[in-house]
């Protein structure tokens, strides 16, 4: 049972102030949940509360949404069966009112969803991946490293935002991390040895200034060879465009030029015959759902499409995309739509139809480690948590060593199962 409810305001990775919540249930139990957020952000995401106060934070201030948290959803909450999630939830939609959770504001809701969550696990004395996932959970999901960052993740003239390696041929989760890391720091020497940038972006990953697309993937792949495994096999390579950033009326504004939808396409088609891609994540912007059905129906049987931007965690989109062909995968971040039982509801609906799916971190994170247990739980098979590298970022990786070793001769890595491209 819920005994009190208490919220703060803390410091996400950027330096933005963030929600924490924490829980007290009445065996003496408490938990601790943290909340992240987005910087290319969807239109149609749940509505992240900041308090626009100019003389703090910059404007971005929680200090509503803990507020919200401690007056209005914990006393609301006394009493309540943490057990219950569902109806956790629907308390806290109800009383919120909105349709986008503006009101008490999506991240005070998501921080308390998150904390009940891990008090009713830490009160069964389960960890959270088992609590969630029940006694079958575990499938150990390919870790998407983001080694180069673009788009709003960094100051580069690089427009796709994410360039990930899967190490899809590793025998264990353990492995591929190795796997990443060794990668990730053959890159760092590849670009030292051309003379450009090794700095980092937002999730991690180096931001060197780039004229090109395929500048970053043959970059990537050198640094694979460098580092003594093979592409393709070993290590399968997966973008983010983040295309909604540099769409406008006119078209898509992509490496200096104006392009549409179809050219983009083809653009795409031409990267998965020259690279080992087994993923594309918003190859075109969050209203372009003609362009979607005709890329998916272009590519969708060659590689993953993920609908990040398109579908914003949210049933309802989810659905549309479902019933228009729209992409094959969902990208699941729990603060897109702000309480858990959404997102598992997401997720299974896209399971249902399937989709795939792969959870997911913000740009703006914290040391909580919330989606790796989650992403063990729902089976996603995949998880994109940055670069193997910065504590924010690692905090998740490392906690999927954790449920790896727990789980012991049970855990299964999802390798190239996981993919569409690779399962033909
Ligand atoms: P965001 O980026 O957290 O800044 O939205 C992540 C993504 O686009 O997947
Ligand atoms: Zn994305």
């Amino acid at each position: 049972t819920i005994e009190a409810v208490g919220a703060r305001e803390i410091l996400d990775s950027r330096g933005n102030p963030t929600v924490e919540v924490e829980v007290l249930l009445d065996e003496g139990t408490f938990a601790r949940a943290a909340v992240p957020s987005g910087a290319s952000t969807g239109a149609f995401e749940a509505s992240e509360r900041r308090d626009g106060d100019a003389g703090r934070y910059l404007g971005k201030g929680v200090e509503q949404a803990v507020e919200a948290v401690i007056e209005e959803i914990g006393p609301a909450l006394v009493g309540f069966d943490a057990h219950e999630q569902r109806l956790v939830d629907q308390a806290l939609i109800d009383l919120d009112g909105t349709p986008n959770k503006s009101r008490l504001g999506a991240n005070a809701i998501l921080g308390v969803s998150l904390a009940v969550a891990k008090g009713a696990a830490a009160a069964a004395d389960l960890p959270l991946f088992r609590y969630l996932g029940g006694p079958n959970a575990h499938l150990l999901p390919v870790p998407m490293m983001n080694i180069i960052n673009g788009g709003a993740h960094a100051d580069s003239g690089v427009d796709v935002q994410e360039f990930m390696i899967a190490p899809i041929g590793a025998a264990s989760f353990r492995e591929a991390l190795r796997w990443g890391a060794e990668t990730y720091h053959a890159l760092k020497s590849v670009l030292k040895s051309r003379g450009l940038a090794t700095g980092l972006g937002d999730e991690g990953g180096f931001a060197p200034d780039l004229p090109s697309t395929k500048d970053a993937l043959d970059l990537i792949a050198e640094a694979v060879e460098k580092a003594g495994f093979s592409l393709g096999s070993d290590i399968a390579l997966a973008l983010d465009v983040a295309a909604t950033e540099f769409h406008s009326e006119e078209g898509y504004r992509f490496e200096g030029e104006t392009r549409t939808a179809e050219w983009l396409t083809s653009f795409y088609e031409g990267l998965v015959g020259d690279y080992p891609l087994v993923s594309i994540e918003d190859p075109l912007s969050e209203d372009d759902w003609e362009g979607w059905t005709n890329l998916n129906s272009a590519l969708g049987s060659r590689v993953q499409i993920v609908g990040d931007d398109l579908f914003v965690t949210n049933p309802e989109r989810l659905q549309r995309g479902i019933d228009s062909r729209a992409a094959n995968a969902l990208l699941v971040k729990v603060n897109q739509i702000g309480t858990l039982t959404e997102t598992l509801d997401a997720v299974e609906l896209a399971h249902r139809n399937g989709f795939r799916s792969m959870m997911s971190h913000r740009s703006g994170e914290t040391e909580d480690t919330t989606i790796a247990d989650l992403a063990v739980a729902v089976g996603s098979g995949q998880i994109k948590t940055g670069a193997p590298a910065r504590s924010e970022r690692v905090a998740k990786y490392n906690q999927l060593l954790r449920i790896e070793e727990e789980l012991d001769e049970a855990a299964r890595y999802a390798g190239p199962s996981a993919f569409p491209r690779l399962t033909r």
